[in-house]
């Protein structure tokens, strides 16, 4: 009796372990991600690659906007820890202070997902794999397309200004790193005024108004940080009564439509490739890692270089 009662239990106690653990198994994914803002084409095409693939993987995304502000993304992540989500992205606005918040993710065993920029705490293991693209590279392509077009007139200075990003970001200390390394040891490329545009439109239009009355005529070439800084000056330029793309040569990062629109309208030069076209990728890390799959610590971005003489054929193409 006590043998067929014992067994009956354990039988029961199988079944409820089963289906707990087979409900367990199918409950859908939680992820908490902070996005830096709204400041760019980039940023926006990037927020709406994420959302859909979380839909289309049938994740359930608690996502936040941090308004470019850094105490907003930690409190957002922050609360995501207390809401026990099961994996937190996040595309930190700048590039240090996450070490404290990002220890209490790994005491409350929530992986961490970096996706865009990366953050440089010492310690890698507070973040599980970092998406994105490889800044330094962008800036390096930016600059050898200059040092290629300035072998058209090698007798010729060219006055260089640049419009930063955000301070203190990895793309604005990359690409600012990157061009330098490309265009060192070509004497005739000084770039002779330097300021952040904080990657918005609005920003790089008056940065640029400055940098006209500063410099008058005496700018040759605009490198900016992104499109929309870029396009942002081309406004300036055309108000201070200079031709951009002609009088100032651009050159400038990201690669949204706004970018192709202005080459094909000949005021745009060149765009290097910097993809926000994240979200697949993300949703199928994540997957991994909670499946307990081994990923790769980086996953570098693929991207290209468009010139103006192909953004015509490109357009049709774009997906941002
Ligand atoms: O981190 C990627 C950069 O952020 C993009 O180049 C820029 O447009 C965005 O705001």
């Amino acid at each position: 009796m006590t043998i067929r009662r014992t067994f009956l239990g354990a039988a029961v106690l199988a079944i409820f372990a089963t289906t707990a653990g087979s409900a367990l198994a199918n409950k859908p994914l939680v992820m908490g991600f902070s996005q830096v803002g709204a400041e760019s084409e980039w940023r926006t095409a990037n927020t709406r690659s994420i959302k859909e693939a979380a839909k289309k993987e049938g994740i359930i995304l608690k996502f936040a906007d941090a308004q470019q502000k850094q105490e907003n993304q930690v409190k957002a992540i922050r609360s995501f820890i207390a809401q026990r989500v099961d994996v937190i992205a996040f595309s930190p606005v700048v590039e240090s202070g996450w070490d404290t918040v990002l220890r209490e993710a790994r005491n409350a065993k929530i992986p961490v997902i970096l996706t865009d920029r990366a953050v440089n705490a010492a310690d890698k293991t507070l973040y599980t794999t970092f998406i994105g693209s490889d800044f330094v590279e962008e800036g390096r392509r930016a600059g050898r397309w200059l040092v290629e077009h300035a072998k058209k007139t090698p007798q010729r200075t060219l006055n260089i200004v640049e419009l930063q990003g955000t301070v203190g970001s990895a793309p604005a200390l990359d690409r600012q790193k990157g061009f330098a390394e490309a265009i060192a040891g070509h004497p005739n490329l000084k770039i002779v005024r330097s300021q952040t545009g904080d990657f918005t439109r609005a920003k790089g239009k008056e940065v640029m108004e400055a940098f006209l009355k500063a410099q008058g005529k005496n700018i040759n070439v605009l490198y900016a940080h992104n499109d929309d800084m870029a396009i942002g000056a081309i406004q300036a330029i055309e108000e201070a009564g200079l031709k951009p793309g002609k009088d100032i040569v651009i050159v400038s990062i990201d690669g949204v439509k706004g970018a192709f629109e202005a080459m094909m309208a000949g005021k745009l030069n060149v765009t290097v490739e910097c993809s926000p076209l994240l979200g697949p990728q993300l949703m199928k890390v994540a997957r991994d890692i909670k499946a307990g799959r081994p990923v790769p610590k980086r996953i570098v971005t693929e991207e290209g270089v468009f010139p103006a003489e192909v953004a015509a054929k490109e357009y049709p193409n774009r997906k941002y």
